[in-house]
C-alpha cells in the first residue's frame, strides 16, 4: 500500500509518500481501507519528537480514521468487509497513530473492539473528523469540567479541532461561549457556529476581554490546552470556585503560573486525557443526529500530508484537516 511514512523525527521533508507492507489481521482485528484520515496536533508532535515518548521510526502517524472494512480476522463475527466505520484509537494495544501505526496510509490495522459503526448519513470526512476531537472534548467538559447548562465557558485556540468541538459542546448543553482565536476571520466562523462572544487574541488581550465579558465576575469554566504564555493570563478570567481544564499545551508544556489566582479564588485546575469508546461513540451519535456538526477545513491528497501538517502548523486553518488517500 502507500502512506505517508515519517522517515526519521524531526522536519517535514522527513515524510515520505511511498510503499509500506499492507498490514495483516490477527485473529480479533479487522483491516480499514482508510477513505479519510483528520489531522491532529499529535501528528506534528509524533513527527517532531515529543520528550519521553519514543516514537520508532519510520513510523505512520493518524488516528482520526474513517473507511470501510476490507479484511477480517478468523474470530470477528460482529463486523464485515464492506462495513463502513471510524474508530477510537486508543486501543489495548496503545495509541493508533502513537505507539501502532496509523491511519495516514491506504490500510490500517484495528483492533475489533475500537470501531464504531458510522452512520449512513455521515460522510467519511465527517466520520475522520470526530474520534479524537469530539472524544477529547467530551471527556474534557463533562466528566472532568461538569459543564452544564447557564455556565459560562472560556475556549482558547476555539479554531482548533479540540477547540471547535469544546464550543459545538458548550452550546449543545446550553452554555454561554466565549471562544478566542488567532484573527478576525476565525472569530467571524466562530460566531456564526454559535459563540455567544468572541475575543481576537491577536489584536486584544484575552483575560481582559474575557474578564469584561463577564461583567467582572470571571468565567465558570476555561478550557486551555495552548499552555505556553497563556496560562497564568487565563487563570485570572475564571471566578471563584471556578475549573480550569486542560488537555495538552501547543505553546509550552511548563508555562509560568500564578498561584495566587488558584489559592484566593479555589479554582481547581483539571487534567483530563484522552478518551473512551463511549466518548467517540456518543460523539458519531450526535453527530448523525445533527447536534453536532464537525467543521472541516481543508482536504488534501495523500501525497501532501506535509503540506497538510504544515499548514496545522502556520495555523492557517479552520477546523480539521482531512487528509484522503
Ligand atoms: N490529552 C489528550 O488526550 C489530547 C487529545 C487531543 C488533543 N490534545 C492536545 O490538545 C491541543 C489541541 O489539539 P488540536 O489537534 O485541536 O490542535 P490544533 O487543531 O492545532 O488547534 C490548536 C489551536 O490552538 C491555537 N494556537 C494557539 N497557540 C498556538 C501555537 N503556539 N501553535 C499552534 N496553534 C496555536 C491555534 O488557533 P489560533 O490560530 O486561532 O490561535 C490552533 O488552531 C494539542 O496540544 C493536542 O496535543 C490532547
Amino acid at each position: 500500500m502507500k502512506a505517508a511514512v515519517i522517515e526519521k523525527q524531526g522536519g517535514i521533508e522527513n515524510i515520505v509518500y511511498r510503499d509500506w507492507p499492507d498490514p495483516e489481521p490477527g485473529a480479533n482485528d479487522v483491516i480499514v481501507r482508510v477513505k479519510a484520515c483528520g489531522l491532529n496536533h499529535l501528528d506534528i508532535f509524533v513527527r517532531r519528537g515529543m520528550p519521553g515518548f519514543p516514537v520508532p521510526m519510520p513510523f505512520i502517524s493518524g488516528g482520526d480514521i474513517a473507511g470501510e472494512i476490507c479484511a477480517v480476522g478468523d474470530d470477528v463475527s460482529d463486523w464485515a468487509v464492506g462495513d463502513r466505520v471510524t474508530l477510537n484509537p486508543d486501543t489495548h494495544e496503545g495509541m493508533i497513530g502513537e505507539q501502532l501505526i496509523g491511519g495516514l496510509a491506504e490500510m490500517v490495522r484495528v483492533p475489533v473492539q475500537n470501531l464504531v459503526k458510522l452512520p449512513d448519513n455521515l460522510s467519511f470526512e465527517t466520520g475522520a473528523a470526530i474520534p479524537i476531537n469530539y472524544g477529547t472534548a467530551h471527556r474534557m467538559l463533562f466528566h472532568r469540567g461538569r459543564l452544564s447548562a447557564g455556565e459560562t465557558m472560556l475556549v482558547l485556540g476555539a479554531s482548533g479541532g479540540v477547540g471547535i468541538a469544546s464550543v459545538q459542546y458548550g452550546k449543545m448543553v446550553g452554555a454561554k461561549v466565549i471562544a478566542a482565536a488567532g484573527s478576525a476571520e476565525k472569530c467571524e466562523k466562530l460566531a456564526a457556529l454559535g459563540a455567544d462572544f468572541t475575543i481576537n487574541y491577536a489584536e486584544e488581550d484575552f483575560s481582559a476581554a474575557t474578564w469584561k465579558i463577564s461583567e467582572k465576575k470571571g468565567v465558570d469554566v476555561v478550557v486551555n490546552f495552548t499552555g505556553g504564555d497563556t496560562w497564568a493570563p487565563c487563570l485570572r478570567t475564571a471566578k471563584p470556585g471556578g475549573r480550569v481544564l486542560t488537555c495538552g499545551a501547543t505553546a509550552g508544556h511548563s508555562p509560568e503560573t500564578d498561584l495566587r489566582y488558584i489559592w484566593v479564588r479555589e479554582l481547581d485546575v483539571l487534567g483530563s486525557n484522552s478518551y473512551s469508546q463511549n466518548d467517540v461513540a456518543k460523539s458519531v451519535a450526535y453527530a448523525a443526529e445533527g447536534k453536532l456538526d464537525p467543521v472541516i477545513s481543508d482536504v488534501l491528497p495523500l501525497e501532501k500530508t506535509g503540506e497538510a501538517e504544515t499548514m496545522m502548523e502556520d495555523r492557517a486553518f479552520f477546523g480539521k484537516i482531512i487528509i484522503r488517500p
